[in-house]
């Protein structure tokens, strides 16, 4: 087979023009067979092309399955539960690329792997690519392309849902009032109205935030290093040394990078406002865990919403109830009342699935059709990756 690069695929492949989203709520449409014209003359074959989808759950069956029925008929999509590895890789055998998720393995090995058995496109539905070797992707020529912004206000509301969770208690609530307890002690909280709160990072999902945090009176302050007006109407921007001593809540949004992992530690954590509390929904490695469990035990930390974890990859998006789960951090964190784990479920709302599956088809309709793909991160054998910005995110 072709590379796709500089050699349109020859498949009869028709995208249709993209109708309106189905309803989410909707099941999903069975495909109608074409109905037979004996008098006309046999059509000419549309060669199906395969994706083959690595660690597939039940919703992304469901959504790409949705996205292909209404755009993209002439793709089969070829599920797998199990992530892509060394071991999984052959599976992907006759497809023209692969779908894959955050915890699938992108070495290099692996897309070596993946350019022998002819596979020319790799489709993240996700934003992060930190999980992906680019430049052997490069080297090889293969296509990647990612899904780089879904609904932000989805993670938006989720940041606001923990801190009202974290401040009003209501995790406690739920529990405590299903045992006939209906005791309000351990349950007071802070009205937000007034209060200051600190979003570090303004880029798309921080300013959702802040527009939602407007509404409820709050005055907002922000540190990026990479400012923009777009902030401005909703508050101020500080160094993170000024904002932490201010803020009775701060919400982190920026990327993970080599320059903001641990931005959480002992030093910074000395410097929030005593009871401050901290709601974590962009990714794990920008807290250092164990400074983190210290300042709750002494108290300097009020509380701690996690929708990501540093070391999440060995656990979350999987049951593990049935296991002794090996984590310490973890499971110290889960310990105390003012922490809450939440699974990485940030992003996980009907209207972001539907934007992820559309758009992972889309970027595949490109790469077939050898458009040019604005989600390319690998292309014509270029990275095209910004060398000084390499966010690790969802
Ligand atoms: N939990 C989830 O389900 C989920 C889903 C999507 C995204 N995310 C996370 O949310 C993060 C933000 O996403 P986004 O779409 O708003 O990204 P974005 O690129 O639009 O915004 C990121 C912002 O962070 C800023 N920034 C960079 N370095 C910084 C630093 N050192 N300190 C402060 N700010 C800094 C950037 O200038 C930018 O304004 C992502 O990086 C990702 O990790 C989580």
């Amino acid at each position: 087979m072709d590379h796709a690069f500089g050699t349109t695929y020859k498949t009869g492949w028709a995208p249709m023009p993209p109708s309106p989203p189905p309803s989410p709520t909707s099941p999903v449409p069975p495909r109608a067979p074409s109905p037979a014209r004996p008098s006309s003359p046999p059509p000419s074959p549309i060669s199906i092309m395969k994706i083959a989808v690595f660690s597939a759950k039940p919703y992304d069956r469901e959504y790409l399955s949705r996205a292909r029925d209404g755009a993209y008929v002439s793709v089969e999509l070829v599920f797998h539960d199990f992530a892509l590895s060394r071991e999984t890789v052959s599976l992907a055998k006759g497809a023209q690329a692969i779908c894959v998720f955050v915890n699938d393995t992108l070495s290099e090995d692996v897309l070596e792997d993946l350019h022998n058995l002819d596979i020319h496109a790799i489709l993240l539905r996700c934003a992060g690519f930190n999980h992906v070797d680019l430049k052997a992707a490069d080297r090889l020529r293969i296509f990647v392309a990612n899904v780089p912004s879904y609904s932000p206000e989805a993670v938006a509301e989720f940041a606001l849902a923990l801190i009202q969770t974290l401040n009003r208690k209501t995790h406690r609530a739920y529990n405590r009032v299903r045992e006939g307890n209906f005791s309000l002690d351990g349950l007071l909280g802070k009205t937000l109205h007034g209060k200051t709160v600190g979003i570090v990072g303004v880029g798309k999902i921080g300013i959702a935030l802040a527009r939602i945090l407007r509404g409820f009176g709050c005055k907002l302050i922000a540190h990026d290093p990479y400012p923009t007006d777009a902030f401005l109407e909703f508050g101020k921007y500080a160094s993170l040394d000024e904002l932490l001593p201010q803020c009775d809540f701060i919400s982190l949004h920026c990327p993970l990078t080599e320059s903001t992992r641990h931005i959480i530690n002992d030093q910074s954590l000395a410097k929030i406002k005593k009871g401050a509390m901290l709601v974590n929904t962009s990714r794990g490695g920008l807290i250092h865990t164990k400074s983190a469990i210290a300042a709750l035990k002494n108290q300097q930390l009020g509380g701690l919403a996690l929708d990501v974890y540093e070391a999440e990859g060995q656990l979350f998006y999987q049951d593990h109830s049935g296991d002794i789960i090996q984590d310490d951090e973890l499971m110290r964190l889960m310990t105390f009342p003012n922490v809450i784990v939440c699974g990485h479920q940030a992003f996980f709302t009907e209207e972001a699935l539907t934007e992820i599956a559309e758009c992972t088809l889309k970027n595949f309709s490109d790469f077939i059709q050898n458009m040019p793909c604005k989600n390319a991160l690998v292309s014509l054998g270029s990275s095209l990756v910004r060398k000084d910005s390499v966010p690790v995110r969802i």
